[in-house]
């Protein structure tokens, strides 16, 4: 099995050798090449995503990423600037399918900003659809506005699109995915759209509803995302697997993960049709602390077990490193972001060595 480490810019590099560590540790037939890639890649050779790093993530079956993002390129041009190497791996690489769990561990509960009991075991799946909507939709553009009651003023518009095999194939990611959760049948799957106001997701509710024909034994309901943002901050353990659009996806995504109260705790996976995939944290590069060794490498550790899940094949391995995290955390173990009273402080890699020793 072949995994591209890429461990970006920021705090990175530090995150990312926890992850490598516990990977090392499970004795698997795995061969790790690393390559550098945003702010790293672009000071060694002048762009966020060299070739032979997209070529060694091609031949990949995982990508492990870190997070890119330092302040020091922000006054750089966007096509040179870090970011820019996810998106470029997002597009290369065809990855539709954005997974990003939001579970709230036991000893981490009062981190949440909801109250306890709403988000004590909360364990919930958030699968966004990544390549379509209106992020990319064409034709968009500023022009002069031909009609309306604004005709004659600048004005500016995108474009919402959705095809059916796009919707399709985020939709079986989705089927899929409950079922995994649940042993391999049933389940409940969310489809969250705006079919009241947007024949786009009319469309996406019609399409997911005729795939759901094929998974008669998960569960289906539809939403509102209106709805759907209440009910996350309601009653969140109501879901188990969500299902939406890109854009309603980027934001329903972040306001699960504040659930849980600790961003350092999250892990996501990015999917292409083939199975392959790239895994990385749901924060970014936290330039404040970077270089430090305080930042959090559970949401890497994490990403790490979810590669080892839906690329490697081995959900076997992958419960071992969620077991042994589970473990550090009850054996009282915190870096600075998710520590409170009574509880140890420790840094990057003594919280890497921890996991370790777990195992
Ligand atoms: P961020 O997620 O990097 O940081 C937000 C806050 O959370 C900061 O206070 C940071 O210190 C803290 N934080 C993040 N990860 C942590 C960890 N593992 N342990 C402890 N604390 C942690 O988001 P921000 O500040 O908005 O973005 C910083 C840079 O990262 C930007 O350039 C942004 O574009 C980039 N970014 C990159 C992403 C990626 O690589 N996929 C995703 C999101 C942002
Ligand atoms: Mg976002």
């Amino acid at each position: 099995m072949k995994v591209a480490i890429l461990p970006g810019d920021g705090i990175g590099p530090e995150i990312i050798d926890e992850a490598v560590k516990v990977l090392k540790a499970l004795n698997l037939p795995l061969e790790m090449a690393t390559a550098p890639v945003g702010g790293a890649a672009y000071a060694a050779s002048g762009h966020p995503l060299p070739d032979a790093t997209l070529a060694l993530a091609r031949e990949a079956d995982a990508v492990l990423f870190g997070a890119v993002g330092d302040w020091k390129y922000d006054t750089l041009p966007r096509h040179l600037r870090p970011e820019q190497a996810i998106l470029g791996l997002r597009k290369h690489l065809g990855l539709f399918a954005n997974l990003r769990p939001a579970i709230c561990y036991p000893q981490l509960t009062h981190a949440s900003s909801l109250k306890p009991e709403l988000v004590a075991g909360l364990d919930i799946l958030i699968v966004r659809e990544l390549t379509g909507d209106i992020y990319f939709g064409q034709p968009r553009g500023r022009r002069t506005a031909p009609d309306g009651a604004f005709a004659g003023a600048e004005e500016a518009f995108d474009t919402m699109r959705y095809s059916r095999p796009e919707i399709e194939r985020i939709a079986r990611v989705a089927f899929e995915a409950a079922r995994r959760r649940h042993g391999g049948r049933g389940g409940k799957v969310t489809s969250v759209d705006k079919a009241n106001v947007l024949e786009t997701f009319q469309f996406w509710k019609d399409v997911v509803t005729e795939v759901h024909r094929d998974y008669p034994d998960v569960e289906l309901e539809h939403m509102y995302v209106d709805n759907a943002a209440m009910q996350l901050v309601k009653a969140p353990k109501k879901f188990d697997v969500i299902v939406t659009g890109n854009m309603f996806g980027d934001i329903l995504s972040d306001e699960a993960a504040m659930l849980t109260g600790s961003i350092g705790m999250l892990p996501s996976a990015s999917l292409n049709e083939r199975g392959q995939g790239l895994y990385e944290p749901s924060h970014g590069s936290a330039p404040d602390i970077a270089g430090q060794g305080i930042a959090n490498p559970l949401a890497t550790i994490l990403s790490a077990a979810m590669m080892l899940r839906y690329s490697l094949q081995r959900p076997d391995a992958a419960a071992r490193i969620e077991a042994a995290v589970q473990r550090v955390l009850a054996d009282g173990l915190r870096t600075p972001d998710i520590h409170s009273d009574g509880t140890r402080r420790v840094g990057t890699a003594e919280m890497g060595d921890a996991v370790v020793r777990a195992l």
